[in-house]
């Protein structure tokens, strides 16, 4: 009994804090709503459907507001438009006629001329169309996460936790006339997991079930252990935190049992229903809080004057998940002020697809710009949307792409600066490798590892990278790997895992046989890339000038011929003596042998590729002979190729089993 006292008295103290830290940063959260501008037509000034829009608009605010939810049409035909508006379940009728407020008005402003757009708030959300999506279910989720995250240790029990809280919610949500559930569940002693749930109300209960699954089976691959996440479509809502961000109607006792759907809803505020109890225990904490607060303002402001940039991380979402195209575009005035107009002083190199620069923004974020070559092929909408794309891959192992730029001839892509250059500035420089003894290469492996197996398993877009090597590979002050260059990834949908393309783009050595030869390409093209890599950092030579230095005429022959020998850690650079662990090597030679095999089908994933690094008991296969191949014509070292298959690829190079060299067929 004592224990359990103790422990919601440490819960409450806990929720005052954090309903403190909320009152100070939700204006953060709430200040930047989703917004979808449709791009399925524009309405022209003065036409018979703007003036049906500014009809409409004000309507939804007045009668939106009385009950918390109203959908209606102005206008026939095809001047005709349909708007529904809606508040969160929670919030009292004076925030609900604010949001409403500032989203009837805002919606014309975020999204000028569109015949259809979607604006999602905190407290409420707006849409409107030229076409009736009443009672349509929209299931395609989009996801904003807390970055606190969970511990380890807690990260089972605080899944399955979440997991039944959310069944349940959606459950009842579902069944009520008002869509809407809110609840919480224990978690650890210091915090409880709280939610909410909310379908729009024109939603059928199956319908809103099934809205609402579609959000919850997200969870997992947007947010995994995150502290906190919302999710939501045009239809449906959810989010989840470990401090109470939302009133819950009466905690002690589960959630009531989900009445048959008939009684409307007497108050969208559902909160004003709890029993003498609940107004003691709700009270008292906000008497406490008020005081606490007036302490705690003074020495947080003071603190936030010292140090404006502090964070306060339980509430920092990763706003950028948030943005539209629209918010992911630069100026190029900014980016040419950035960059000194792109001067030679500020240039980092020149990738395949155009120059790199270093830049620095006005409020001092570093920056690298890619500028692509003038005639990179894509329309404007393609290369927005592939941007948009890969905007929302984000891995400790990925470069970050920010943002772009699109002007006139210029296309920029604008990545997050990673200070210490590329892999292939220390690993083929004679006296830099010295800086990289076998810990940080075993790390940049794994990170590599990691990383790409987010881009092929673990991320919503199945991204197969195509030039991987240790070029694309960059590394930060803690010499963490940093995949750089989706320049030239095709985007696929889930289950697309082979293409053919009759564009070439790669670099010879780390091209698998069946993409340099036939334009065929897959994760195991990747991984065969991945297999090179990890060769070349165990043994510090380069795949492409190996003949310049060593015995045998390329890296992936000359590696077999030692492995087949029984001397397989004469492969590694020498510069590893004094570091080097000799299983780990072996181990990693092993596995980059396997990568290399010629069949596609001997190679392993990516998900086999980590956990053979990560687990010493488990038995590797014997590899099979790799694939070489290699190239007859001088190209230069590192040059990106780009050639149509047409433009006989296959008769400029030669393929070679074990020394043998023969012509393609
Ligand atoms: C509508 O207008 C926006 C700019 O206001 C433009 O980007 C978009 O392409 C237009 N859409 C159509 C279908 O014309
Ligand atoms: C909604 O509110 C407006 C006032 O702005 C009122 O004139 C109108 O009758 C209401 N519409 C409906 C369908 O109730
Ligand atoms: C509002 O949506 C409901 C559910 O689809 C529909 O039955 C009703 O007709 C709509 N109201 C108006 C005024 O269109
Ligand atoms: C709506 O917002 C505007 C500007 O913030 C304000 O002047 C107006 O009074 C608000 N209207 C209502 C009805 O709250
Ligand atoms: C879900 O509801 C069931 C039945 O009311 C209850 O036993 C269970 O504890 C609930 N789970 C969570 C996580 O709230
Ligand atoms: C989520 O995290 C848990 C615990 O760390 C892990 O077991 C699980 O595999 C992760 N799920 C996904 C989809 O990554």
């Amino acid at each position: 009994m004592k224990m359990h006292l103790l422990r919601s008295n440490t819960k409450q103290f806990i929720i005052l804090f954090s309903c403190f830290f909320l009152l100070h940063n939700t204006d953060n959260v709430q200040a930047q709503p989703r917004q979808q501008c449709f791009d399925t037509g524009n309405y022209t000034s003065n036409s018979q459907f703007e003036t049906n829009l500014n009809i409409l608009l004000p309507s939804l605010f007045s009668n939106g507001t009385r009950d918390g939810f109203f959908n209606t049409s102005v206008g026939a035909g095809s001047d005709i438009v349909y708007g529904l508006v809606q508040c969160r379940g929670d919030i009292s009728t004076e925030q609900c006629q604010t949001c409403l407020n500032t989203s009837t008005v805002e919606i014309t402003q975020r999204c000028p001329n569109r015949k259809k757009a979607a604006i999602q708030y905190e407290f409420c959300m707006i849409h409107y169309s030229n076409t009736r999506f009443f009672s349509q279910v929209d299931t395609s989720p989009f996801a904003l996460f807390n970055t606190g995250q969970v511990s380890d240790a807690d990260a089972n029990r605080y899944n399955q936790q979440l997991a039944g809280l959310m069944t349940n919610l959606s459950n009842t949500a579902a069944s009520r006339a008002s869509r809407y559930d809110s609840g919480s569940t224990d978690f650890t002693d210091f915090n409880d997991i709280y939610s909410l749930v909310q379908c729009t109300r024109d939603l059928s209960p199956t319908d809103c079930f099934s809205c609402l699954q579609s959000m919850i089976t997200e969870i997992p691959i947007c947010c995994n252990r995150s502290e906190g996440a919302q999710i939501f479509s045009t239809t449906c809502y959810l989010r989840y935190e470990i401090y109470p961000f939302v009133v819950i109607p009466s905690q002690s006792s589960p959630p009531p049992a989900p009445s048959a759907d008939t009684s409307p809803p007497e108050s969208n505020t559902g909160d004003g229903k709890g029993n003498s109890t609940n107004v003691v225990v709700i009270v008292v904490p906000i008497i406490v809080a008020l005081v606490l607060s007036a302490i705690c303002s003074y020495f947080i402001l003071m603190r936030i004057r010292r140090n404006k940039k502090k964070k306060i991380p339980e509430l920092i979402y990763e706003q950028d998940e948030m943005r539209s195209e629209d918010s992911l575009q630069f100026e190029l005035n900014t980016i040419r002020t950035a960059t000194n107009d792109f001067s030679d002083a500020n240039k980092l190199g020149e990738g395949g697809f155009g120059a790199v620069y270093k830049g620095e923004l006005l409020d001092g974020q570093e920056i690298a710009v890619k500028r692509l070559a003038k005639n990179s092929g894509q329309g404007a909408q393609e290369f927005k949307n592939e941007v948009v794309l890969l905007h929302k891959l984000q891995h400790r192992n990925l470069v970050r792409l920010l943002g772009f730029c699109l002007s006139g001839e210029e296309k920029l892509l604008i990545y997050e600066f990673v200070p210490n250059r590329s892999l292939d500035k220390y690993l083929f420089d004679p006296t830099r490798k010295a800086y990289l003894d076998w810990e940080r290469r075993y790390k940049i492996i794994g990170g590599i590892a990691r990383g790409l197996l987010y881009l092929h398993e673990d991320s919503r877009l199945r991204i197969i990278h195509r030039d991987l090597k240790a070029g694309n590979i960059l590394l930060d002050e803690e010499m963490n790997a940093k995949i750089a260059d989706f320049g030239m990834a095709k985007l696929f949908g889930v289950d697309q895992t082979q293409g053919n393309t009759s564009r070439i783009a790669g670099t010879f050595g780390y091209m698998a046989p069946e993409y340099a030869l036939h334009g065929l390409f897959s994760v195991k093209s990747d991984v065969f890339s991945f297999g090179v890599l990890l060769l070349e950092i165990v043994s510090g030579q380069k795949t492409n000038n190996f003949h310049l230095s060593g015995p045998s005429r390329d890296l992936l022959s000359y590696t077999w011929k030692l492995w087949r020998e029984g001397n397989a850690l004469e492969l590694m650079d020498p510069t590893l003596q004094d570091s080097f662990t000799g299983n780990e090597v072996m181990r990693c030679i092993h596995i980059g042998l396997l990568c290399v095999q010629e069949n596609l089908e001997d190679r392993p994933t990516m998900s086999s590729v980590v956990l053979m690094l990560n687990s010493y008991s488990l038995t590797l296969e014997s590899p099979k002979a790799p694939a070489f191949i290699s190239e007859t014509r001088t190209v230069a070292n590192n040059l990106n190729i780009d050639l149509e298959s047409n433009n006989s690829t296959s008769s400029s190079l030669l393929y070679s089993v074990d020394g043998m060299k023969t012509n393609p067929t």
